[in-house]
């Protein structure tokens, strides 16, 4: 009897274990499909191993997921955003606008669905390549520094202020007006908040009358700001989300010491 059952366990833990091994296999294969699916379909535009900004076609995979992620943070949501973006571009959907200014929106392509289910997946369960330009500042996790380092790029037009349209002015003065009148009491709040700000930012980035060294310089300007955002969108606590509106805030009443209509 004792020799039976210690049979049976043995024989259980064995099967377990197979259990477990293909399971890890599995999973390495899936993650394996999605890497391989990426490389081939995504990186024809997407690479991160170019070596000049000539060279660039679209932004590399892992700046497309740092702005995918904070407006996504559930993976079907995640999956569900890409899928369709592949498929169907849009200035609506768009959460890169100074990419879409820079490289023009990118096409529809008609991938399999599944495909792009499996690359989706894959970008937001793995540590994506890191673009071998991508330099130390933007490597870094500290989001502050890299934010930081972003506003003080900023310059004036030989001491004056840049000109911007009445559109840009208009914008800014409601993305003010949107975060001094805030009510929220709740993290989702405080999310929901990060999203319509966002919203706003992106009418100036995507506005065509700020061109040349004006519009870079906004760019610049609203990358530090997207920071903010993007922190807001994530909140855990209304600490935080207090926090990060505050932040916003400050950076926001920048916005007059550099540009006007
Ligand atoms: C023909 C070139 C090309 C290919 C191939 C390509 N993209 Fe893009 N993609 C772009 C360009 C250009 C942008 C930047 C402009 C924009 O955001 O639309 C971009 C931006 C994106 C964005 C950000 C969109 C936004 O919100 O602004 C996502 C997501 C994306 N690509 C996913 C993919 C995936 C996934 C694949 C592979 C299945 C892929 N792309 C293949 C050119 C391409």
């Amino acid at each position: 009897m004792k020799i039976l059952s210690r049979l049976l366990l043995s024989t259980g833990i064995l099967l377990f274990l197979t259990q477990s091994i293909i399971a890890q296999q599995d999973k390495s294969a899936t993650v394996e499909r999605g890497y391989q699916l990426m490389t081939t379909y995504c990186y024809a535009c997407h690479n991160p191993n170019v070596t000049s900004h000539d060279q660039m076609l679209a932004p590399p995979m892992i700046m497309v997921k740092r702005h995918y992620q904070p407006n996504f943070p559930q993976r079907d949501d995640f999956i569900n955003a890409i899928v369709s973006w592949v498929h169907h571009p849009s200035m609506e959907k768009v959460l890169m606008p100074g990419a879409v200014r820079k490289f023009k929106i990118m096409p529809p392509l008609a991938y399999p669905e599944d495909d792009l289910v499996a690359i989706a997946g894959y970008m937001f369960d793995n540590e994506l390549d890191k673009p071998v330009m991508m330099t130390e500042m933007h490597n870094g996790a500290d989001n502050r520094n890299q934010r930081m380092a972003e506003m003080s790029s900023l310059t004036l037009n030989d001491g004056k202020k840049w000109k911007v349209d009445h559109l840009t002015i208009e914008t800014m003065k409601s993305v003010n007006t949107m975060v001094s009148d805030f009510s929220g009491k709740e993290v989702g709040d405080y999310r929901q908040l990060g999203k319509d700000l966002f919203a706003e930012a992106k009418k100036v980035l995507l506005d065509e009358n700020n061109q040349g060294e004006a519009f870079e310089q906004l760019h610049a300007f609203f990358h530090g700001l997207e920071n903010n955002m993007h922190q807001l969108m994530e909140v855990k606590t209304v600490e935080e989300g207090e926090k990060y509106k505050g932040l916003l805030e400050v950076h926001a009443r920048l916005f007059d010491n550099y540009f006007e209509e």
